[in-house]
This record gives C-alpha cells, sequence and structure tokens, in this order.
C-alpha cells in the first residue's frame, strides 16, 4: 500500500480505481464482508487514501470519485434481454427436437430461479449465495440435468450429460457450446482437443482450470458434434441460466458464435461481438473465438489473446 502523496508509475488512476471497484464488487458478490462497499463514496476514500497521480499532482489525486468508479471500459447492454425467451418448460419453439414438453406437475426445477424474469441490464436478482449454498443449489441443478428428457434426440444420443465443473465463486466463467466426443464420454467440460487449447489459454491468463468455472450452453452432446439446434439452446436456457445466477462471475467469456448468440439473444457475429464488453445482469460478457475454430484457424489466435487481454487489463490482472 502507498504511502500519502507517494506516486505510482504507469498507473492510470482512472482505471486503478475502476478496477479496485469491479475487485471490490466482486468479492461483495461472492460473500466477502470485510470490503467496502464499491460506491463512489467509497471510491472516493480510496482515491483520497491512495492518492494515485501522475507525479502526485492533487489534481489529478482529487479528481471526482463518482467519475473514476464508472470509469470501466463501455459495457454493451444486451440488445433482447434472455427474459424476453420463453420459459423452456412452457415454449413451444420450432426445430428438430421438438416443442418443449411442459414440466409435469412436481417436476419444477429444484433450483431457485429468479432471472427468467428478470432485466438482464440490471444486476442479479436476489441475495449472493455463499460458497457451500452455491455447490448445494449447482448440485441440484445438474441432478435436473441428468435427469433431463426435452430434447428427445440429445436424450437419447448422450451417454453423460456435461453440466460444468470449477470454482464456484469464480471471477471468470468460459462458455462453451457444447460436449464433443470426450467430454460426452467423460461427463466433463472441454477435456479434448478444444479443451486442451482452452486450458492453455486459462494458463495464459494465470489462472488454473480450477480458478475459473467451465459450462456449455447445451448440457448434451449433439450427435456428429453438429451445433446445436434453437430448441435445444432454449431447452437448455433455463440451466445456464441458473448456472449464472449461482455463480454470479465478474466476467463471463462466451467461447464462439453459439454461446455469445445464446447469452446475448443476438444475431451478430463473432467479429462483430468480440473486442468490447457486453452486460449479462452485472457480468462483463466478453466473446472470443472457439478453440476448436482457433485450431482450424490457428492466425485467429493472436485477437483471441487481445480479446483475453481486455479481460485481464480490466481486472487488474496485467
Ligand atoms: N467444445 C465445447 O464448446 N465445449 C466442450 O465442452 C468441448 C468442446
Amino acid at each position: 500500500m502507498p504511502q500519502e502523496n507517494q506516486t505510482i508509475e504507469g498507473l492510470d488512476p482512472a482505471v486503478t480505481l475502476a478496477q479496485a471497484a469491479g475487485l471490490a464488487e466482486h468479492l461483495q458478490r461472492i460473500g466477502v464482508q470485510w470490503l467496502p462497499v464499491a460506491d463512489p463514496d467509497s471510491a472516493a476514500a480510496l482515491a483520497e487514501q491512495l492518492r494515485f497521480a501522475d507525479g502526485g499532482s492533487p489534481e489529478q489525486g482529487s479528481e471526482p470519485a463518482s467519475e473514476l468508479a464508472s470509469a470501466p471500459p463501455a459495457v454493451s447492454p444486451p440488445t433482447a434481454p434472455p427474459a424476453a425467451a420463453p420459459p423452456p418448460a412452457t415454449a413451444a419453439v420450432a426445430g428438430s427436437a421438438g416443442a418443449v414438453p411442459p414440466s409435469p406437475a412436481g417436476t419444477a426445477p429444484a433450483f431457485s430461479l429468479q432471472s427468467d424474469s428478470a432485466d438482464p441490464t440490471e444486476p442479479y436478482p436476489g441475495p449472493s449465495l455463499a460458497p457451500d449454498a452455491r455447490a448445494a443449489e449447482l448440485a441440484k441443478c445438474s441432478e435436473q440435468v441428468a435427469a433431463c428428457t426435452r430434447c428427445e434426440i440429445l436424450s437419447q444420443c448422450r451417454t453423460k450429460t456435461v453440466f460444468g465443473e470449477g470454482n464456484v465463486a469464480p471471477r471468470v466463467v468460459f462458455f462453451g457450446e457444447g460436449p464433443g466426443r470426450e467430454e460426452d464420454l467423460s461427463g466433463r467440460p472441454f477435456v479434448g482437443k478444444a479443451g486442451q487449447l482452452l486450458t492453455k489459454m486459462i494458463g495464459a491468463c494465470k489462472f488454473a482450470r480450477e480458478d475459473v468455472y467451465i459450462m456449455n450452453t447445451v448440457k448434451c452432446r449433439p450427435p456428429n458434434n453438429r451445433n446445436p439446434e434453437p430448441t435445444e439452446i432454449e431447452n437448455c436456457r433455463e440451466f445456464f441460466q441458473a448456472q449464472f445466477e449461482i455463480l454470479r462471475p465478474e466476467y463471463i467469456v462466451c467461447l464462439g458464435l453459439v454461446s455469445a448468440q445464446a447469452l446475448l439473444c443476438t444475431k451478430l457475429s463473432v467479429g462483430r461481438l468480440r473486442g468490447k464488453f457486453h452486460q449479462y445482469f452485472d457480468s462483463k460478457v466478453l466473446v472470443t473465438y472457439h478453440p476448436s475454430y482457433l485450431l482450424r484457424n490457428p492466425a485467429a489466435k493472436k485477437a483471441a489473446w487481445d480479446d483475453l487481454q481486455l479481460m485481464l487489463r480490466d481486472a487488474g490482472l496485467m
């Protein structure tokens, strides 16, 4: 911690304060109680204490905290709120997997899901759960996924459902498309060739797989690794929404088109979506190329690394 009037060279006060506020918000979300509330007053107090300034200039050091606290890169709100999507249990959706059967009485989700009808430009609804409670809610949700037969084809073809795994209080969730062969056999996300590359990408961010949470849009392997049908994505929406509502990560990294379009309810391409933050409740969403695409197009790795660096800089990790 710098002493009063001490300068920290190379640090932009606005960026540093925004990062500190973001980290404080994340820690509060995951239930850390001792941090000051990440509001403008706290940011002002922090600014005053640290006197971050180029050359210790009092003008810059005393910049209004409310502006400093709102300095993170612009975040695009979702173009169409997921709340507009019909809940899977009652939706009648066209597609090869057929309409979603209504939930039989007594099979309502065991996990509580509030984000289904909430506005994704607002903070996540309801209280943030302590890690033990998160693990318990995720376990209930995972049991429901394992028993799910909403998609006739996928539920008949799958070996195992692939729910997701990792830190239940993560700063970052990596959000893929759907299980491939290795994942279907093992029940774990991203363990095949694409998974090995994802593990390297996570390592390049100086994280271990255990530090982050890894999950997919659909929880069952589409036959022959075809893309999931829109109906199949809608059938799984309730599950991935519940996962995000429980996990409340600071960042969601959408890997490829399927997860990005599903989460942000958009038809835009990865090329149009990448390079900036989007919003899903109070998670910042970054879109980048899917590791499978990167294996086929190694020249795109640089762009993917640029995307990850955007997040790391925003998170104060580089
Ligand atoms: N591709 C994905 O999108 N997810 C996996 O789990 C594996 C490969």
